[in-house]
């Protein structure tokens, strides 16, 4: 299967969506260090390689650089943006500043291509692109040609046919670049001839047969939380070595409406040890009297540890600790290469005194999106497969203030209420995250024909790309009227709703 292509990061802020896009051309795709030494590069055999774009500048005294090597392995190289420079720098051309504001250039650009280089056949000869450098190629290497340009920059695309190198001062991995992923592919397809036809459906076949010789008749076991990760890491294990599988799921009680019952009917037929651990009183007397956020995070933490440790013991000897770690995960830990891969479980709070042989992360090498699709391959229900965000210490850190079982109760129906008329509008998609939380304010009201003197409840509904920033949803009034009607009839104990209208920052998400 000679198919896969290596990303080569400069440091660049769309190298995950490079990744993305080669993947959904049906081309697999890994993102490796630029720094990663030529021997590991040759090894992993790719059919072309691409180097992101970055921040730096090629001439800066600690710019990021790649071993020359690479440019004699006989393959074809795609250079975006800083990449794009790198080659050229490399090859013996040469790379400025752009002496004006104006051959700087930011954002959607009109470029004319060259339609009779293979990059861009068979498409206009004029679009639009999106531009993002303060450099520019001020000359041409030996043996390039230019086959781009726009208005500020004469040489915005350059190509070595003979050796199939190719530089783009653009990003045909972002959507305001018209022809993009057109261009991604005939790179892909036509100059790196790639096999293509990589999917889910091939992946789960490889990772279940990887799975079957690998762990052999060794056992393994699995925390489970009933997020999208560890849930499709536990399908996937299932299906390759069954009841050599144990999952502990750790019901804290924190979990929202209905949501244990639903992970655990999400695993009721299939082939493994599922234990559910009931520990909601646990947590709950651990948290009795505790206010403060962090003390919270802490215990709750703490507590999760306890318990999966004490039902792991119960289990005797295991060979494996399995944990749902993806891909986005692993490149932000700045990893990205097999031999630092292993260190990861340090930073996922495992336990230290779980005996065991190896870590197995199934899904190491996948992003968020494919972990869903390949949930869906492995027949997981919808509502566990596309679930939003959830936050390991759960309603704990929305209820502000003391947790205790009549707030969770009043949290959880409020929340319920919520997210069920999110759902009914279709308006679930343009959110990311929504979500009830339970204030510690009081207020009086009037029911009836009596006062009353009742919780608020508060509405958050985010929309975010990345997490760091996010804005609230403009969601409809008359949405909102009927979530804050059925809220005050419904559920004893509140007679207020808020709407949250902070972004990100200044507020977080979470409320705590
Ligand atoms: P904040 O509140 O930091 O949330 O803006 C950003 C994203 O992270 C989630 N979140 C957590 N997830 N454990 C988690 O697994 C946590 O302690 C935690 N705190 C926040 C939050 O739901 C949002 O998606």
């Amino acid at each position: 299967m000679k198919q896969r292509v290596l990303i080569l990061d400069f440091g660049g802020q769309y190298d995950r969506l490079i990744a993305r896009r080669v993947r959904e051309c049906g081309v697999y795709s890994e993102v490796w260090p630029c720094s990663s030494p030529i021997e590991a590069i040759r090894e992993f055999d790719p059919v072309g390689l691409i180097f992101t774009g970055g921040p730096g500048s090629v001439y800066a005294p600690d710019a990021p650089d790649v071993d020359m090597g690479v440019f004699s392995m006989g393959i074809p190289i795609l250079g975006i943006c800083y990449g794009c420079q790198l080659l050229a720098h490399r090859l013996g051309g040469e790379v400025t500043p752009a002496q004006s504001d104006t051959a700087r250039e930011y954002g959607k650009t009109e470029t004319e291509f060259r339609t009779d280089s293979a990059l861009f056949r068979g498409l206009p000869e004029k679009s639009v692109t999106w531009m993002s450098h303060g450099d520019y190629m001020a000359r041409v290497p030996d043996g390039f040609r230019v086959i781009a340009r726009s208005a500020a920059c004469p040489n915005a695309a350059v190509a070595d046919e003979k050796r199939r190198f190719y530089g783009v001062q653009f990003h045909p991995e972002v959507r305001h670049t018209r022809y993009g992923t057109e261009m991604l592919r005939h790179f892909l397809f036509d100059v790196c001839g790639a096999a293509g036809g990589w999917s889910m459906d091939s992946f789960r076949e490889r990772a279940v047969r990887e799975l079957r010789e690998k762990i052999g008749d060794g056992r393994v076991l699995l925390a489970l939380s009933g997020g999208v990760d560890s849930s499709v890491c536990a399908a996937l294990l299932s299906e390759a070595v069954g009841r050599q599988l144990t999952c502990v799921f750790v019901d804290h009680g924190l979990l929202r409406r209905d949501e244990g019952d639903e992970v655990e009917a999400a695993f009721a037929g299939r082939e493994l040890n599922f234990i559910r651990v009931d520990a909601a009183g646990r947590f709950l007397s651990r948290l009795s009297g505790v206010t403060e956020p962090e003390q919270k995070r802490k215990i709750i933490g703490e507590e999760f540890i306890r318990v999966f440790e004490e039902e792991s013991r119960k289990l005797g000897t295991v060979d494996y600790l399995a944990q749902g770690t993806i891909y986005p995960d692993v490149i932000e830990s700045g990893l990205g290469n097999a031999a630092v891969i292993k260190s990861h479980h340090n930073v996922g709070g495992l336990p230290e005194h779980v005996d065991f042989r190896e870590i197995l992360e199934p899904l190491r090498l996948l992003f968020k999106d494919e972990v869903r699709q390949l949930g869906r391959e492995l027949g997981l229900p919808e509502t566990l497969v596309s679930r939003q965000p959830f936050p390991g210490p759960g309603l704990a850190i929305r209820v502000i203030g003391e947790v205790t079982g009549e707030k969770l109760r009043i949290l959880r129906a409020a929340d319920a209420v919520f997210r069920e008329e999110i759902d009914r509008a279709g308006l679930g998609a343009a959110a990311s995250q929504y979500f009830a939380a339970l204030t510690d304010m009081h207020s009086v009201g009037v029911m009836g024909d009596g006062r009353s003197y009742d919780s608020a409840v508060a509405l958050r509904a985010v929309a975010t790309e990345d997490f760091m920033t996010a804005d609230w949803v403009r969601l409809p009034y008359d949405l909102l009227d009927r979530v804050s009607t059925r809220i005050v009839n419904e559920v004893p104990g509140v007679n207020r709703v808020f709407y949250d209208i902070t972004s990100k920052p200044p507020a977080t998400v979470e409320y705590e």
